[in-house]
């Protein structure tokens, strides 16, 4: 396995046109190429709103994710409990999650300009892993197995590294390799994170530019804007997580594109229970900014790129109702969703990554300092051995 880190140096070292995209997938004589697979990872939400009690179920059981005592039995109680409720919250929304939809679109997308870019790789079939949803990894595994790929790119969906989410992708895709006897199948590489991407950061500035502009003159340099994120457990943020940190870039980064041109916070979204969460919360702030007699917010979701429940439903629906009972004019900046700038820029990530050979980045070598998971170091054992 890993025959690309074994590729002998002149082959490595090749000029040519297309050398940017040389850690190929080698295939020997004439049978067709097994594709470079793509896999695009991310929690996955219910498709239709039956699919919310299997998919809460899933959620709750993970304690990567939500650490919970008595987690086997405790999880399914506690799904059950709030199916009812978050199947309502589906059907305000159409009556499920279209993050499939958007995931697989970004896939495709994805996969085709890569097709163009970089023959040395191609064909490029893009697969998406869901860690609570349907397509699971191990439907996904079990279609990269059939369709002969050798060697394939792990790809997070989260730009912003967090061991709840992107950590517990990556520690599901090993231990289900694990079970199913497909160590030895794939030889991967990660891209664990990319908050600050150039053309992240540039569609959320323009798709923040697009916003304002929809405000007259005299309202658009008051308009706040509050970049908002799913939140962390503080057991989770005081383990060391980075990934309030990487969300930290990414608004730096947005607001040095736009020349700081508006007041702005990051802001936290989507606790849930009683323990202690980061903040601060979303609901707060525009109860606070309210109180401060600001008048237009303006919500940016930084931390997700493409719509779901947390935008659909708690941005859309619930925020805007709260600020609408405070007095203020809330409003969503667009989602990056297919947009054609973020799209080049996801090409762009794979391309600049298969180039480098870079197996695993610098940063998910190092765990938490207060890691006890035993997963998070075979995880990275597996995936940074050459
Ligand atoms: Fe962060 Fe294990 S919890 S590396």
């Amino acid at each position: 396995m890993n025959q690309l880190f074994r590729l002998p140096k002149p082959v490595l070292l090749a000029r040519g046109p297309y050398q940017r995209c040389l850690a190929a997938n080698f295939s020997a004589e004439a049978k067709p190429k097994p594709p470079t697979a793509i896999v695009l990872m991310n929690m996955g939400g219910p498709s239709t709103s039956k699919e919310v009690g299997f998919f809460l179920g899933n959620l709750f059981a993970d304690g990567d994710l939500i650490p919970i005592p008595f987690q086997s039995v405790l999880a399914p109680w506690i799904a059950r409990r709030r199916t009812p409720k978050i199947e309502e919250q589906y059907d305000q929304i159409g009556g499920g999650s279209p993050i499939r939809y958007w995931t697989e679109r970004q896939g495709k997308l994805l996969e085709s300009i890569l097709d163009k870019q970089c023959p040395e790789t191609a064909p490029h079939k893009s697969y998406v892993a869901f860690r609570y949803a349907p397509p699971l990894t191990q439907e996904t595994l079990e279609a990269m197995k059939q369709d002969g790929v050798e060697r394939a790119v792990a790809l997070t969906m989260y730009p912003q590294y967090s061991c709840s989410t992107t950590g517990s992708s990556l520690n599901e895709l090993h231990k289900t390799m694990d079970r199913l006897g497909m160590k030895d199948a794939f030889s991967w590489s990660i891209i664990d994170r990319w908050p600050t991407q150039p053309q992240l950061i540039e569609t959320f500035a323009q798709h923040i530019e697009r916003s304002l502009a929809e405000y007259s003159s005299e309202e658009r340099k008051d308009v706040v804007l509050l970049f908002s994120a799913h939140s962390l457990p503080m057991s989770v943020v005081n383990r060391g997580d980075p990934y309030p940190q990487e969300v930290a870039a990414t608004v730096q980064a947005v607001m040095e594109r736009l020349g700081f041109s508006n007041p702005y916070r990051l802001i936290w979204q989507s606790q849930v229970g009683p323990s202690a969460w980061l903040g601060p919360k979303t609901n707060e702030v525009i109860e606070g900014y309210a109180k401060q007699g600001k008048k237009n917010l303006l919500v940016v979701p930084i931390a997700f790129v493409s719509d779901h429940i947390e935008t659909l439903f708690e941005v859309d629906i619930e925020y805007v109702h709260l600020a609408k009972e405070n007095g203020v004019n809330l409003k969503r900046v667009e989602s990056l969703n297919d947009d054609p700038v973020f799209i080049d820029g996801l090409a762009k990530l794979v391309k600049d990554h298969l180039s480098t050979g870079t197996k695993v980045s610098t940063q998910l070598g190092l765990r938490c300092p207060q890691c006890t998971n035993p997963k998070c170091a075979h995880t990275r054992e597996y995936f940074g051995k050459e």
